[in-house]
């Protein structure tokens, strides 16, 4: 048995106990009963909104796996239609059910409009070893994403718990957290696997694209970052330049050590350094604007 044949076993059997050990929270087991929903709102507004949006966007996402993977391994496809989306789908649900509960304005969701950029990468991609490319691009924005989510619903616990807000601490983020490390698990080990597969030029140009493309999870425009730095901020990760860099850190661990091993320096890839610092610029402008009775800044999807 080749070690890709090994590899697709490992994961068809990680993706089908993924799929028996943790099927879509059931909407029954959610209570959503808070004590102080003004105060979560207030605190946590940012984080919820946000990660109802991205949630939300995996309808999305879909479209894209689909523009950019024509021809997917079969483990790729039982895992992201029969696992991860309705898993997700159900996150999405349960946050924009929360949201609306404390009064959010629910963030525009883009359900549809798959980018150009990715449209490109999967025409190419109907060249075999191009889509071997796009596929490793596909797990480095997964692992990226999975981590983003796990640690951001972490905090969320740690801090509802702190409230006493048990409710929706152990039947709302603690069920969806639950379910996120299993799918940066896949990512991780379909990354390894594929990694020591590619040639010289391919990893040459996952390195070149990835280091264009890199945004944090969720944001694709301006008006994205400055929402995502307010995340960081409500969650206590941009205090200090040091905690932003922590966070690279973390949520691209794995992917440094894949394609940028052998440099010194951050450990942490400068691309996602660079794309977390501006987004806490971002959102630190857009507050200095308000507090200073400004207009905000222009941040339209088009900017
Ligand atoms: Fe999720
Ligand atoms: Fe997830």
């Amino acid at each position: 048995m080749s070690g890709r044949d090994k590899l697709d076993d490992r994961l068809t059997e990680h993706v089908d106990r993924l799929g028996d050990e943790h099927p879509p929270i059931d909407l029954d087991s959610v209570d959503y009963s808070m004590d102080q929903p003004g105060v979560i709102a207030r605190r946590f507004g940012p984080v919820l909104s946000y990660m109802a949006r991205v949630e939300l966007e995996v309808e999305r996402n879909v479209l894209e796996l689909a523009a950019l993977l024509p021809n997917p391994p079969e483990v790729d496809r039982h895992f992201y239609a029969d696992v991860w989306m309705p898993q997700e789908t159900r996150h999405g649900e349960i946050l924009d059910k929360l949201q609306a509960i404390i009064g959010l304005d629910p963030l525009k969701a883009d359900l549809t409009q798959v980018s150009i950029r990715l449209r490109l990468l999967g025409a190419l991609g109907r060249f075999g070893p191009v889509q071997d490319v796009s596929r490793m691009l596909y797990y480095l924005t997964g692992m990226a994403t999975e981590r983003s989510a796990v640690l951001a619903y972490g905090q969320l616990h740690t801090g509802l718990r702190e409230m006493d807000e048990r409710a929706i601490s152990e039947t709302v983020i603690a069920p969806i957290r639950r379910q996120e490390p299993g799918h940066f698990a896949f990512y991780q080990m379909s990354s390894r696997g594929l990694w020591v597969q590619l040639s010289g030029w391919q990893k040459w140009l996952v390195r070149s694209l990835r280091r264009l493309t890199f945004t944090p999870v969720g944001v694709d425009h301006k008006r994205q970052r400055a929402d995502f730095g307010r995340v960081m901020e409500a969650l206590g990760m941009s205090t200090q330049d040091s905690d932003v860099v922590h966070h690279a850190q973390q949520i691209a661990r794995v992917e440094h050590e894949l394609l940028w091993a052998s440099r010194k320096g951050l450990r942490a890839p400068t691309y996602v350094v660079d794309a977390l610092r501006l987004a806490v610029e971002a959102a630190k402008a857009e507050a200095d604007a308000v507090a200073r009775k400004l207009p905000r800044p222009r941040l339209s999807p088009e900017a």
